[in-house]
C-alpha cells in the first residue's frame, strides 16, 4: 500500500483531507496512487464474491473516484491470486423473493452504471475468475486485461437464473450476438486465450502481471490529453446507443469542442516542437 491515500480495513484514517478519508471499507480495498485509485474486492476466503455491503462499499469507492479531480483512471481488481470476483453471493441470493430479486438486479446494475459512466477509464485486472457478476463488472470496463489463468463465463443458468447485472446486454455488445448466447445458454467458462480471441478481453499476460499490466495502460492513457481522453470515453460509449449519422455527428461535435481546448494547443504545439506535451486538462 503506498503513497497518497490508502483506505482500507487496515488503514481507515488517510494523511490528507481528501474525500476518501471519510471512507471506511469493509470488503473492499480502496488506493489513491497518484492518479490511479485501485479499487480491490476483498473477499478472498469467497472467491471475492460480491454481497450487499461489498456492492455498497464499491458505489462508494467509484463515487470518490469520480469526484476526487486528482484521481484519471481506475484499476479493478480482485484480492488474492484465485479470483477477480467469482459472481454474486450465491447465499444471499438463494433468500430473494421474485420483487427483492428484481430490486437488487436494479440495484446491482445501477452500480455497475456508475463505474461505467465514470468520465474515466477503468482497467479490470482479472486475476482468476470472472463469473456471473464478475464478468459482468468487468464488461462495464473500459479496458479489460487478463491473466493467463483468468476464467470468463455467465453460469447464472445453472442456478436457474439469467444474468442480472447487465451481462445479458454487455456481453452481446462486446463480443456479438452468437457468442454472447453460447456464453449464457451454455454456462461453460472460456479460458484467457478464448476471451481473447472472441474480443473479450484486450490483452492476455503471465499469471501475477495483470496489475502491473493495468497500470501501465493507466499510464499511457494518463499521458495523452485528459480532454479528449473524456471525450472519447463518450463518443464510444454513448456512440454504441447512437444510430451511426448520430454518432458521427456527436463525434464531430466533440472534436470540434477539442479546438477550444489549451490542450489541444499544448499536443500539437509540442509535436512541431519536438517534445513532449505538458497537458492541463482545459
Ligand atoms: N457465492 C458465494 N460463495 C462462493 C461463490 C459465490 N458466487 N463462489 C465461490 N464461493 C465460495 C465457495 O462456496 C467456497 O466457500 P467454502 O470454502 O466456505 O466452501 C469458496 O468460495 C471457495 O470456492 P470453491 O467452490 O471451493 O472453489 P473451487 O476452486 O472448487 O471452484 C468456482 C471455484 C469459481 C468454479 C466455484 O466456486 C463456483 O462455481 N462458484 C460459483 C460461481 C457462480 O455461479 N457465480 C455466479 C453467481 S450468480
Amino acid at each position: 500500500m503506498a503513497s497518497a491515500t490508502a483506505i482500507s480495513p487496515s488503514s481507515a484514517v488517510a494523511p490528507t483531507a481528501s474525500p476518501a478519508a471519510a471512507l471506511k471499507l469493509a470488503n473492499v480495498l480502496y488506493e489513491k496512487k497518484g492518479p490511479i485509485a485501485y479499487v480491490t474486492v476483498n473477499r478472498p476466503k469467497v472467491l471475492n464474491a460480491l454481497n450487499t455491503p461489498t456492492w455498497a462499499d464499491m458505489r462508494a469507492a467509484f463515487e470518490d473516484a469520480r469526484s476526487d479531480a486528482v484521481v484519471r483512471g481506475v484499476i479493478l481488481t480482485g484480492a488474492g491470486n484465485k479470483a477477480f470476483i467469482a459472481g454474486a453471493d450465491i447465499g444471499e441470493l438463494s433468500k430473494l423473493s421474485p420483487l427483492e430479486g428484481r430490486e437488487h438486479a436494479r440495484r446491482g446494475q445501477a452500480i455497475v452504471g456508475k463505474l461505467e459512466t465514470l468520465g474515466k477509464p477503468v482497467i479490470a485486472a482479472v486475476n482468476g475468475y470472472a463469473l456471473g457478476g464478475g464478468c459482468e463488472l468487468a464488461l462495464a470496463c473500459t479496458i479489460r486485461i487478463a491473466s493467463e489463468n483468468a476464467r470468463f463465463g455467465q453460469p447464472e443458468v445453472k442456478l436457474g437464473i439469467i444474468p442480472g447485472y447487465g451481462g445479458s446486454q454487455r456481453l452481446a455488445r462486446v463480443v456479438g450476438e452468437g457468442r454472447a448466447m453460447q456464453l449464457c445458454l451454455t454456462a461453460e467458462q472460456i479460458d484467457a486465450a478464448e476471451a481473447h480471441r472472441i474480443g473479450l478481453v484486450n490483452k492476455v499476460v503471465p499469471v501475477g502481471q495483470a496489475l502491473a499490466a493495468a497500470r501501465e495502460m493507466a499510464k499511457a492513457i494518463n499521458a495523452n490529453g485528459p480532454v479528449a481522453c473524456r471525450y472519447v470515453l463518450e463518443a464510444v460509449r454513448r456512440g454504441l446507443e447512437m444510430p451511426l449519422s448520430e454518432g458521427l455527428v456527436f463525434e464531430a461535435t466533440l472534436f470540434g469542442l477539442c479546438a477550444a481546448t489549451s490542450d489541444m494547443k499544448e499536443g500539437m504545439t509540442a509535436f512541431l516542437e519536438k517534445r513532449p506535451a505538458r497537458f492541463t486538462g482545459r
